[in-house]
């Protein structure tokens, strides 16, 4: 489908790989509801730059997704502000280093709400608008280590998982009228304070070895919600071979 005029929210769109594919699809035309919790500056840029890149309306939305209220109240303001909703982009994700012993309730709580529950509940409120676009689309942006969990993450990859299982329960539910697939990044935007060795050593551990780009990401994001027409409940690596080195 043309994204041409299509309305697009994405969650943690201020910064990083959501701010990519936030570009990404205004570059092809798409109107954009750039989300963000506390990025308020970048988040605005963003809206700024939509306009500016494609001549497309754009506006930003403050909502902490770990608020369990968050996720209705979204969804409402996105679609009262342009009048539908097309595209919902899961991006936004909390990403704590806590070593096995060091975890404790409230970690794993606050990452299983922001990186599964929140998901789950954004798509579920957005529903109405998505089945009444007839093009609706939901991509998760989850990670590799949903399916092999490196240590000193563990709550962060059991909540990815989560969300590799969320992505089928919402193809099932939305189906026929959305489609709703998950991307798997690899390594392709290390935390900002990586040092060289450790960023050459997670570059080396891919089949590729290499880093990948958040635009690599972005396109995946722009061919599924164009392009991949027959294609939902399905999982997109984008981890340069990380998954199975
Ligand atoms: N970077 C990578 O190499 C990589 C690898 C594998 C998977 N991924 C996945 O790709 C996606 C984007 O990666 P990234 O590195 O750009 O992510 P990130 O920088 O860790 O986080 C993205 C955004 O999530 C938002 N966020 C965090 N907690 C939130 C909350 N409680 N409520 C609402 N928003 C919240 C933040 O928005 P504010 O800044 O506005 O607070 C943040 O900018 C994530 O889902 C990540 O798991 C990334």
């Amino acid at each position: 489908m043309s994204l041409q005029g299509r309305v697009a929210l994405v969650t943690g769109a201020g910064r990083r790989v959501g701010r990519s594919i936030a570009l990404a699809l205004a570059a092809k035309g798409a109107r954009m509801a750039v989300h963000y919790r506390s990025s308020a500056g970048e988040a605005r840029r963003v809206a700024a730059a939509v306009k500016t890149l494609s001549g497309a309306d754009a506006e930003v939305f403050r909502a902490d997704l770990g608020d369990e209220r968050a996720p209705d109240k979204l969804a409402d303001a996105v679609a009262r502000r342009f009048g539908g909703l097309d595209i919902l982009v899961n991006c936004a994700s909390l990403y704590e280093r806590t070593p096995f012993d060091d975890v404790d309730p409230a970690s794993w709580e606050r990452q299983m709400a922001v990186n599964a529950r929140a998901p789950f509940f954004l798509a579920r409120a957005c529903a109405p608008h998505l089945r009444r676009s007839g093009a609706g689309v939901v991509i998760n942006v989850a990670d590799w280590s949903g399916h092999r969990p490196y240590a000193d993450y563990g709550p962060y990859c059991a909540s990815k998982a989560a969300l590799l299982c969320v992505n089928k329960i919402l193809a099932k539910a939305l189906a026929p009228e959305v489609r709703v697939n998950a991307i798997l990044p690899g390594p392709v935007l290390p935390p900002q304070d990586m040092g060289e060795t450790d960023k050459r050593k997670i570059s080396e551990a891919t089949l590729l070895k290499r880093l990948g780009t958040p635009e690599a990401v972005a396109r995946a994001c722009v061919f599924l919600a164009e392009s991949a027409d027959y294609t939902t409940g399905a999982e997109l690596s984008v981890d340069g071979g990380r998954l199975i080195s």
